[in-house]
């Protein structure tokens, strides 16, 4: 077999059986993972790394941490998050009502957290879905327990009034719900949603399940509804016919109320 085929092979296996859809993220993406794999066991060939997975779980474990990237910090990119205060504040006044919210790719749960640390600091409510593939990041999401290094970005004021040694104090805690959720392949959570955040996760995917997503994402947002992209992600296809773009540098998009 070509080093394709069985790079082909190998990416159908996983998908058959771990329930991963391959064939959604980009091949440039899941080389370069399972190229990390490869060179910690010192295998050279993808069928010998198929081989390995079929007698060792634990290599297989590995393998699926490896393919989700979970970088993330609180307030990444703080001028997303200064920039998205007045609409949170704006959502709030119009809807009267608890806020419901999105954090798509949650990894281990800085971003979600964040948001419910913006709720509470204007006075809102609401509930986070936090989700994520990953079953180590949705438990980190769980624990809530945090390293300095991952304060760094944050506001010195909002880490001091939301968060005991490195935990989030239990107003912000209390905001996030924290589900396993394929973004390939299931429904949203709930419905409807007045936020949608969703960053530095579609940037692994091919084009045509971007275009897809975004569609998802659009259907279940609410007249008014804001969705916040990352800051190297653009929305395409026909979803961006439907909302408006109300920031361009921060990928704060609108739909229509
Ligand atoms: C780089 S992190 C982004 C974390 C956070 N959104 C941020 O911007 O800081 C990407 C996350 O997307 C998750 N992810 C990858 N594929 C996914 C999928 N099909 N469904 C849900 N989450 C996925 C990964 O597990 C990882 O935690």
């Amino acid at each position: 077999m070509t080093d394709e085929g069985a790079f082909e092979a190998l990416t159908q296996k996983i998908s058959r059986e771990r329930g991963m859809s391959c064939g959604s993220y980009k091949n440039k993406c899941l080389k370069r993972r399972i190229a990390v794999r490869m060179r910690a066991r010192a295998i050279h060939t993808y069928d010998d790394y198929a081989r390995l997975l079929d007698r060792d779980p634990h290599e297989y474990q590995a393998l699926l941490d490896a393919l989700t990237i979970n970088v993330t910090k609180f307030y990444r990119n703080p001028e997303t998050w200064d920039a998205l205060r007045p609409y949170l504040a704006e959502l709030w006044t119009v809807r009267r009502g608890a806020l419901r919210i999105w954090s798509a790719g949650c990894a281990s749960g800085e971003e979600p957290y964040t948001i419910a640390v913006l709720l509470a600091a204007a006075g809102a409510q609401g509930t986070i879905d936090a989700t994520d593939i990953d079953r180590l990041s949705l438990e980190r999401t769980r624990q809530a327990q945090y390293p300095d290094a991952a304060f760094t970005e944050m506001p010195a004021d909002l880490r001091r009034r939301y968060f005991r040694d490195g935990q989030p104090a239990q107003e912000v805690r209390a905001l996030v719900h924290v589900l396993a959720h394929d973004l390939t392949r299931e429904p949203p959570p709930r419905t409807t949603y007045d936020l949608i955040v969703c960053r530095n996760v579609v940037i692994y995917f091919e084009r045509s399940a971007q275009e897809r997503l975004f569609q998802v994402f659009v259907d279940a947002l609410r007249p008014g509804g804001v969705l916040v992209l990352g800051k190297v992600e653009t929305l395409f296809g026909p979803a961006r016919e439907r909302l408006t773009l109300a920031d361009p540098r921060e990928r704060i998009y609108r739909k229509p109320a």
